[in-house]
């Protein structure tokens, strides 16, 4: 039986998941592959450390070269995450002839580019079906099954801690550091978790998302972005009122030749299926012009199954391998399309502020938003919090207006002290 070796880079979190994916489902990958996979080599710089996993000692080493370099060694799996050394290690490993399996969103969305075509220079894989909503195999449909279809419709919960952190959020009275710990403990979280909070793993996702489908090579800093760091319990509870729940939501449209794309929190309808998409479970919703609607719904992060996504690029590759088959067939990365970015696009907005409670505010308000063409739809006044007795918090939705144009109009109203604070802006999904 062919024997294909693996070098891991990498013992954190998902590295676990997928030596433990492996060794609970041997039998039945080898014996539905005729191969025998082998994780030959582990990257793992402190090798006192206690990693929580029985893996043979002698398995790691310590130096990422000593893996990269190994003649005997067929597939580099880079887990190590981050956009360097993980970019320097995979490019490495693409010249040595060498195929790479990845899960590393923020490396791919900035140089997946390059990385692309070194792999197709030397005639070898590059997959990375892990770095998109982990367990859900999203970007073998798109670049399998869906490839018939004009796509023009992206929309998703891409990012398992902050849908874990707003669905405890807004279960139960459990602070935000405390179930950001949680999530972190359960093997959610990066390792700087401000990446996920802040919205930049979803913006990673989405540049990826963008690229296979619509073929437009949009970097994550150029995608506007809002995490969730703003969201708290009053937000929770005035949308719930309204009868929405909040979600950090990957959008992505194109429209003609135009293409507009955001990262943000959203008020998404209780009757919306993604408002029912929980704790670490993420879901993309896409519209193909022969399939029609679909949603994708699973697990989009922890150990096992994202170690899942990463042991089928395994097993693609050690199958072809095998069978000394063409190794072009791979997701491919798409920069080809001649379409304008024009940023965040119209949307309806939730705007709560802090203004005083006295006569005259709400029209000063209200004149302002007219000013400017923002229509009020509903508005509502909150009782004071406890130990404030000078302002009251305000609510908005308002009708469908640009972005810049309703910062503006929110600038003059703080400018001319009709409102003592902007305490939080979030789209409202329709
Ligand atoms: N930190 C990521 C998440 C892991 O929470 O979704 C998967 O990319």
């Amino acid at each position: 039986m062919k024997k294909v070796r693996i070098g891991m880079l990498g013992i954190g979190n998902v590295a676990k998941g997928t030596y433990r994916t492996l060794e609970l489902n041997r039998e039945k990958i080898q014996a539905s592959t005729g191969v025998s996979i082998e994780i030959a080599k582990i990257l793992n710089r402190d090798i006192s450390k206690d990693r929580g996993i029985d893996i043979p000692k002698e398995k790691y080493v310590t130096d990422a070269y000593d893996i990269i370099n190994d003649p005997e060694i067929d597939i580099i799996v880079e887990l190590i995450g981050g956009i360097e050394p993980a970019t320097e290690y995979m490019a490495a490993a693409l010249k040595n002839g060498k195929h790479v399996v990845t899960a590393n969103k923020a490396a791919l969305a900035v140089n997946g580019r390059m990385l692309q075509e070194l792999a197709q220079e030397k005639h070898v894989m590059l997959r990375f079906e892990a770095s998109v909503a982990g367990g859900i195999p999203i970007i073998n449909a798109i670049t399998t099954a869906l490839m018939s279809n004009e796509i023009d419709d992206i929309l998703g919960i891409v990012n398992g801690t902050t849908n874990y952190i707003l669905t405890k959020m807004s279960e139960s009275d459990a602070d935000y550091n405390s179930v950001l710990k949680d999530a972190q403990e359960k093997g959610f979280a990066e390792r700087d978790p401000s990446g996920d909070v802040e919205g930049h793993d979803v913006a990673n996702k989405l540049s990826i998302l963008m690229s296979l489908i619509f073929g437009v090579g949009i970097l994550p800093k150029d995608i506007p972005t809002h995490g969730i760091t703003s969201i708290n319990k009053v937000d929770i509870s005035i949308a719930t009122e309204l009868g929405y729940k909040i979600k950090l939501l990957a959008t992505a449209k194109k429209i003609g030749k135009d293409v507009e794309c955001n990262v943000q929190p959203c008020l998404v309808p209780a009757s919306h299926p993604l408002s029912s998409v929980n704790n670490e479970f993420n879901a993309v919703f896409l519209r193909g012009n022969a399939v029609d609607d679909l949603m994708f719904y699973g697990k989009g992060a922890g150990p096992l199954p994202t170690g899942s996504a990463v042991m089928g690029d395994i097993i693609e590759i050690a199958k072809a391998i095998d069978k000394d088959s063409a190794f072009d067939r791979q997701p491919l990365l798409r920069f080809d399309a001649d379409l304008r970015f024009i940023g965040e696009g119209r949307n309806q907005y939730y705007i709560r502020l802090r203004a005083e409670d006295r006569p005259g505010v709400l029209g000063n308000i209200s004149s302002t938003f007219g000013k400017y063409s923002v229509g009020i739809e509903t508005m509502m006044q909150r009782p004071a919090p406890k130990g404030d007795n000078t302002t009251v918090p305000l609510v908005f939705i308002v009708y469908e207006t640009e972005r810049e144009v309703l910062d503006k109009a929110l600038a003059e109203i703080i400018e001319n002290k009709h409102a003592v604070s902007v305490d939080n802006v979030i789209r409202v999904e329709d």
